[in-house]
């Protein structure tokens, strides 16, 4: 693909900030809360049921973003944070020192309490979780050990969020980082991916970046040819249709498991 965003593309352009206001301000008219809410529920239930739990969970291609962990906190002792960017574990460590110049995911953090039953815990959760998050590493999905040239034990559950399709050029891309991030789980462990499907780009200020074109189907075939028997796999269209120029877009929150 001719207009690909590779990593070094993210390393010099991409402003966490402003991804964060485009897309992060939770209830407000400028967010994607069509999605977002799409998978909080999806972590919640997932990470509150019990069904999915241990000591250590790797995310990859975190970004500057927590909403992804909110739940996970609940089920995990330590969490590993993972990104190329490095202007993203900046602003991640801003939000984890709780510096007054730190996004502000007070109403997310306050809706995910709210769906695990306790709106008022929401600044118990957010000091829950920055003591579980205990590194943030420089990773490449694109290599085999992503986080080279640190060796990371097996983690017992990986999970990863709009990455993949940033990442990767091409399927084939697409299937080898995912074989090199799933290096990193345990045999039997779940694996957690949200994303988009059918997009082909999306913007950060006047940055275009590529967007992987995926397709369910595909996503099926690269899970089972990496050795992942699909648990879950839930679909949602985007609500607004055509009015944000993402028509035809469908988020989706998918848990497998490695098999042994
Ligand atoms: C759309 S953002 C997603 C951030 C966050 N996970 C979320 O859910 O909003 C894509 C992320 O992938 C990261 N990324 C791009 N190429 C990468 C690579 N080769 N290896 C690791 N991360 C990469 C970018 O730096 C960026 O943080």
């Amino acid at each position: 693909m001719s207009n690909f965003t590779g990593a070094e593309v993210y390393h010099q352009e991409f402003d966490p900030k402003v991804f964060l206001d485009r897309y992060y301000q939770f209830g407000s008219e400028n967010s994607w809360d069509w999605y977002l809410t799409f998978v909080m529920k999806h972590y919640c239930e997932v990470f509150t049921s019990g069904k999915v739990k241990g000591k250590t969970l790797i995310d990859i291609g975190t970004g500057p973003t927590i909403y992804q962990l909110l739940s996970a906190c609940e089920a995990f002792d330590e969490i590993t944070v993972s990104d190329y960017a490095d202007q993203n574990r900046e602003e991640f460590e801003k939000w984890l020192k709780n510096e007054p110049r730190a996004f502000d995911w007070s109403s997310t953090v306050k809706y995910v309490c709210e769906l695990e039953g306790d709106s008022n815990k929401w600044m118990e959760k957010q000091e829950k979780l920055r003591m579980k998050c205990k590194q943030y590493l420089k990773c490449n999905v694109l290599k085999s050990n992503p986080v080279d040239p640190i060796i990371l034990p097996q983690g017992d559950c990986i999970m990863t969020s709009l990455c993949l399709e940033a990442a990767c050029k091409d399927h084939d891309a697409y299937r080898s980082a995912l074989k090199n991030i799933t290096s990193m789980l345990k045999p039997g462990g779940p694996l957690i991916i949200c994303g988009i499907l059918k997009n082909h780009s999306y913007r950060v200020g006047e940055t275009n970046f590529s967007d992987l074109y995926i397709e369910k189907g595909f996503l099926e075939e690269a899970l089972d040819e990496a050795g992942f028997s699909i648990d879950k796999f839930d679909l949602l269209k985007n609500p607004k249709g055509s009015g944000d120029g993402r028509e035809g877009l469908e988020a989706y929150f998918l848990l497998a498991y490695k098999m042994k």
